[in-house]
């Protein structure tokens, strides 16, 4: 096999056989009440494990005021370790290495979500966010939110620790921190979303210290070998921007460099979110330019197909590409890219919740021509 997608990679102590990651995938199919995963998400992570293949967790909720999204599964208590135990174990039993992603969301949450119908948490109180979640009632409009008290954010920080913890409980390989796409990290990195005077707010060593001080506390529960950090430098979603984008990620990036961390998760331009951005005013900045303070293992995400995947490593601007929505419909994604098999295409309808359908039902190639 000569393409460079299957040549092995390390990634902290592990080898990868390939380089095709399963990228965070919110599926919202943990059972309630207690958003912890069952059988069904054991098998959907199990469809999709290969030897030596790397799997990134959907984004999993560290605090009880942290869920977005009724459906997504917790590592905010005990109870719900054994269920990720069932996952973790399905996927080594394949021979794969599997991270789980720590997530709050921050203000893209409701009252109904909360603990005690309370307001959802946020840096900074701004006027005009709209954002989105979904309850008990479906998609609905984010609620307004409050500003975290300063002691409120070293809490926080704790609790992504925790989480850390039982995430080592559950057996995963190593976590990853979610600081894209619009959630509670993300808003304390944009000063479009964070508009704090504290030392949590202003410059941009103030607004990245959130992400640094979890980064940290991850590493004290890890070492720095297994932790990984996602960055979406250029997206939009949940009303983020920045007013100078690239002196921040630059920033972050060179202090996750700095940090050792096992590696960079980077979601290229081109995406909103989970759908394609055709807009002209993203800012063009991942990969080929945090490559330059970044040395460390880059994953790259947003928009990939086999043959631009496979350039992008060819070019050295990353070492790993994730697939989101084609390894939702393909579970045996990389062996379809291995073989030249068509892709399946996704249906984005059974993307969020509901049961088997579109989520463990997809067919492996073989079984579907067989
Ligand atoms: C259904 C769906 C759920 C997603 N959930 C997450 C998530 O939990 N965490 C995250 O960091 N990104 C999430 N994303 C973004 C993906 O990880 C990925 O960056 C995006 O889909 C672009 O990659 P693709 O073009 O290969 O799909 C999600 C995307 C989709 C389509």
């Amino acid at each position: 096999m000569n393409n460079v997608l299957f040549k092995p990679v390390r990634l902290g102590p592990y080898t990868l056989e390939h380089r095709i990651a399963m990228a965070p995938l919110t599926r919202m199919r943990s059972e309630q009440p207690g958003s912890q995963p069952g059988e069904l998400m054991a098998t959907y992570y199990d469809q999709r494990a290969s030897q030596g293949g790397f799997i990134v967790s959907e984004a999993t909720v560290v605090a009880p005021t942290g869920d977005g999204y009724l459906g997504s599964p917790g590592i905010y208590a005990d109870a719900q370790i054994p269920g990720w135990k069932r996952v973790v174990d399905a996927v080594h039993a394949k021979g794969g290495v599997i991270f789980l992603q720590l997530y709050h969301a921050g203000r893209q949450s409701h009252v109904d979500m909360q603990p005690d119908g309370s307001l959802p948490v946020a840096p900074s109180v701004v006027d005009g966010y709209e954002g989105v979640a979904y309850t008990k009632n479906g998609w609905v409009p984010a609620s307004p939110h409050r500003a975290l008290a300063e002691a409120e954010v070293v809490g926080m920080v704790e609790q992504f620790r925790l989480a850390a913890e039982r995430g080592k409980q559950a057996g995963f390989d190593g976590v990853e921190i979610h600081g894209a796409n619009g959630y509670l990290i993300d808003q304390f990195l944009q000063d479009g979303s964070n508009q704090r005077s504290d030392r949590y707010g202003g410059s941009i060593e103030n607004r990245a210290r959130f992400l640094l001080e979890i980064t940290r506390a991850a590493i004290s529960v890890w070492g720095k070998e297994r932790v990984g950090v996602r960055l979406g430098p250029s997206g939009s979603f949940g009303g983020m921007h920045d007013s100078d984008p690239e002196a921040l990620f630059t920033y972050v990036a060179a202090e996750l460099d700095a940090l050792g961390i096992a590696y960079l998760h980077l979601i290229e331009p081109r995406v909103l979110g989970n759908a394609e951005d055709a807009s002209k005013d993203q800012n063009p900045l991942a990969a080929r330019m945090l490559r330059k303070v970044f040395h460390g293992t880059l994953v790259a995400a947003g928009g990939f197909k086999p043959e631009t995947a496979a350039s992008l490593v060819e070019e050295g601007t990353a070492d790993l590409v994730a697939f989101g929505r084609y390894f939702i419909s393909n579970p045996d994604l990389p062996a379809r890219i291995a073989q030249g098999w068509p892709l399946a295409d996704y249906d984005r309808d059974t993307f969020y919740g509901g049961t088997a359908v579109g989520y463990t039902d997809y067919p492996a190639y073989a079984a579907a021509t067989a």
